[in-house]
Formats: C-alpha cells, structure tokens, sequence
C-alpha cells in the first residue's frame, strides 16, 4: 500500500513540474518515514555545548570585514503562513510600525547597509507558491533593490500532503491546492540548487549568505558577522543566544556523542518525557536563531557530491490537510529544518550574538511589543528597544490570537508599553488611542469592553 503511496506522490509531482531533485529528496524522507523514523535525539546521545565562541570577544579586521561584507547577499525565509497566527499568507506583510510592514523594512534595511557601506549587499527571498505573487508586489517598490541582473526571490519546492493512515497523497475536492505543502524551511539548499540561483550567485561573485527568517527584524545585515565568519574559515556557522528562564522554546545545538559533530535539536526532535533537559537554561545555556552564515562555494561542493540530496533529519509533522478545520482528514507533512544542516558540514561552527539579532514575532503579543514605544526604528532600519527590559506581553488566547481579531481590538494603535514591567490583558476589550500601561499593568475579564483613549492602566 505504502510502495504505492510514493509512486503515486512521485506521479503527483512529476505531473506538476517539481523538479526531479526535489522529488529525489522527498523520496529520501518518504522512505525513511515508512520505516518508522521519528527522527527523535535522546538525551543521552549528546552532550551539551557549552563553549561557543561569543562576538563580543572576537576582533575583526576591517578590511576582512569590508571585503566579506562585498561578497555577502542576504536571504530571507519568507515561505511560511503564520498558520498559528491565523494566516494564510505570508507573515511578512504585516505592518509592524510607522506604516511599513516586514517587507518593506527588511528591504530597506539592505538598502540602508548598501549606503552605509558601498557594499553590492543583493537581497534574495525564498518564497513558497501562497507567499510569492504578494511578496514580489510589495518589492516593486523598490526599483533599486535587484543588483546584478539577480532575482529578488527564488521559489521553494512543494510536496504532496499524505494521508496519515496510508501514507498515500491526499486528495481535497473542496480546495485542491491544500493538498501540497512547502517543505519546511530545510528545502532551502534544493530550492538554491533546483532554481539555479546558487549558480547564479557564485557566477556573479558572491561568495557567503547571511540567512534568517523574515518575521525576525533583528538580523540587521553586519559587517562584522561577516568578517568574522570569513576569518573562520568554517563552511557553516549559526547565531546563538544565550538562554534566559523565559526561553522555554526553540532549538539548541548540542554534540553527538556518536561522531562528535555539532547537531540542532528542536522541540519536535525531543521526546515528551526529556522536555525538561530541552527546556533547561543551565544545561543547554544557549538557543539557536535560526540565523545562519554560509561559505556559498562550501555548500555548492556538498551539494554537488551528494546528487543534490542534503540529508537532513526528518521532521515528521502531523496536521489535518485543511489547517483551519481541525476535523478535515489527517495528514502528515514531511518536513525538515534549515539549521539541521550543521551536522552535514566538517568545520561548522557558532556564535554567540546580542539578543538584539533575534526579534522574532511568532504571535500576536510580539507584534503588539514590536509595534509600541518600546522599541523603534532607527537609521539602519534595525528595531532598537527602547527600554533596559522589554515588558512581557500576555493576550487573552480566545480573543487576540488570530491577527484579525488582534487588529480589530488594536485599530487605534498599541498601547504605550515603555513603562511597563509587564502587560496582561484576560477577557475581550478594545483598546482606544493613547492607552498607557505602566508597571505590571493587567487588564481583567470585568473591566470594560472599551477602554477608553488615553486610560492609563498601572499595576
Ligand atoms: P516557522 O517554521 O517558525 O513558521 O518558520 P512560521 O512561519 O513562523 O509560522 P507558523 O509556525 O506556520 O505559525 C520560520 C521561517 O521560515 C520560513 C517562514 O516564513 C519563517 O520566516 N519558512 C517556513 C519557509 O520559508 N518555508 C517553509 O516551508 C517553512
């Protein structure tokens, strides 16, 4: 039955024109998901990094610097919906302050380091089929953000979704395209490969890639990081943060104990009952961003000897094939992760950055923080926060999950958030101009629906 799940996936996907690499990988993670593999990583398999080398501490040449930063293009991840926070479009088009949304500032913040610099600095998106037209739309824009003849995006690859009794390609009559899905992030090195762009920008001189996500705007393109990666040597690199009790999730690199290689452990690769270990900010003090420095001949060479099949862990995820309706037929996406990577490169390595480089929005509450007075833009187009401490924002899940409901509760703009400790809001209420939330400002279920312009709300 299963033989025929993936004949009929590989069918599915010749006959829509993905090309024959893409087909080879998904095949590679069909098998192994036939076979049972969870792709889990026991705490007892590796031992935790603890000595990662830390930006602070390193001096970069200038001139190292100045000449990474001219071989350095920036790529965005751009392909994922925001599905937990109710999108079924790219994220990045969200306004996030002063009118400009992900896009349009993660644009002009290249453009912005091409003027501070004289460095070429072309800025490249990885868009999924749902996120390409909208995203191209907005960059028009900006007419002088292609360099060198390059694209402003290439396209990731799709697969079939799988029904989760079968593991045959599921069929939906009621919306035909929400029986594919994006690969996960991971899907990055086929797309660079099977889009050409790789070639393209090896062709066109370039030689690293600063990589991140676009819904974190704290990954300012830096000369710095640049020069230091090209110092290194190292084929790979990813940024880490140093853990606080508050980051519970997100993955963490650790050591195999097999082979000694550097590993990325995320949430879904760990078992239920080791959360404990994973979640430990003394035992694994550093968390990865998802920001990633890459040797773009190194990977070209990996690619090419590994039949454009990278290898990567399996993530095995488990959804229903239409998300919004969680009684639609059950599926199984096969995914992976981009930063999984690292164990495939010999000499890859990490670094510790400021916090300020990972400002991620996964939900709604980081959107409002990102959208007050703690934080603003400054002539890099970098989010600055404002404030020794950002404030902890809490939303009441049943009203302010989706960015619809949040946008509708929030139309007059956030409120001022730079005094607060903290920001709780339990029950549904709209929120008027001008509210002022100072110290551990809570909003009860029994206060008013409307709170009114200009209310100051203290702890
Ligand atoms: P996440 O996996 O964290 O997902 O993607 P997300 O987009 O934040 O949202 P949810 O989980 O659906 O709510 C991290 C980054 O990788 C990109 C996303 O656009 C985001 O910038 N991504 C994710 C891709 O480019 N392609 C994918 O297939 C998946």
């Amino acid at each position: 039955m299963t033989a025929d799940g993936l004949t009929a996936a590989q069918q599915k996907m010749r006959e829509e024109g993905v090309a024959q690499t893409a087909i080879d990988v998904f095949s590679d993670f069909y098998t192994q998901l036939e076979q049972g593999v969870t792709g889990t990583i026991p705490e007892d398999t590796i031992s935790p990094y603890l000595d990662p080398p830390s930006l602070a501490d390193v001096t970069v040449d200038p001139q190292v610097a100045k000449d990474a930063f001219d071989k350095l293009v920036v790529i965005d991840l751009n392909g994922g919906l925001g599905t937990s926070m109710g999108l079924d479009r790219a994220k990045s088009l969200l306004t996030v302050r002063d009118g400009k949304s992900f896009l349009q500032i993660l644009a002009e913040q290249v453009l912005a380091a091409r003027k501070a610099t004289g460095a070429r600095l072309p800025l490249v998106l990885m868009n999924s089929f749902r996120t390409r037209e909208d995203t191209l739309a907005v960059l028009e824009q900006y007419p002088d953000l292609a360099v060198d003849g390059l694209p402003l995006d290439f396209l990731q690859n799709k697969e079939p979704k799988l029904r989760a009794d079968d593991l045959s390609p599921v069929t939906w009559d009621a919306d035909p395209s929400l029986e594919w899905c994006p690969p996960g992030h991971g899907d990055i090195y086929t797309a660079l490969l099977t889009s050409g762009l790789l070639q393209q920008l090896l062709d066109a001189g370039f030689r690293y890639a600063s990589v991140s996500n676009s819904d974190n705007l704290g990954t300012v393109p830096d000369p710095q990081l640049a020069g230091w990666f090209a110092a290194s040597g190292a084929p790979y690199a990813a940024e880490l943060c140093r853990r606080t009790a508050a980051d519970r999730k997100g993955g963490h690199l650790a050591v195999r104990k097999s082979d000694g290689r550097l590993i990325l452990r995320d949430t879904a690769q760990t078992p239920a009952e080791e959360m404990d270990f994973f979640t430990d900010e003394h035992r694994h003090p550093f968390f990865h961003t998802n920001n990633l420095w890459w040797d773009l001949e190194k990977l070209a060479e990996i690619l090419e000897r590994r039949g454009g099949v990278m290898g990567l862990p399996l993530i095995r995820n488990e959804k229903t094939v239409d998300p919004a309706d969680k009684t639609s037929t059950p599926v199984l996406q096969i995914e992976s992760a981009m930063g999984a990577a690292i164990e495939i490169f010999e000499g890859a390595t990490a670094i510790v950055v400021d916090r300020s480089r990972f400002l991620p929005v996964k939900a709604t509450s980081d959107l409002l923080l990102i959208r007050s007075d703690a934080y603003a833009l400054d002539e890099r187009m970098a989010l600055v926060k404002q404030v020794e401490n950002a404030p902890l924002v809490t939303l009441d899940a049943d009203h302010y999950k989706l960015v619809d409901d949040f946008e509708e509760r929030f139309a007059k703009g956030a409120p001022s958030l730079k005094d607060a400790a903290s920001f709780t809001v339990e029950g549904d209420h709209r929120f008027g101009a001008g509210v002022i939330a100072r110290g551990e400002a809570v909003v009860t279920a029994q206060d008013p629906a409307e709170i009114p312009a200009g209310t100051v709300i203290e702890g």
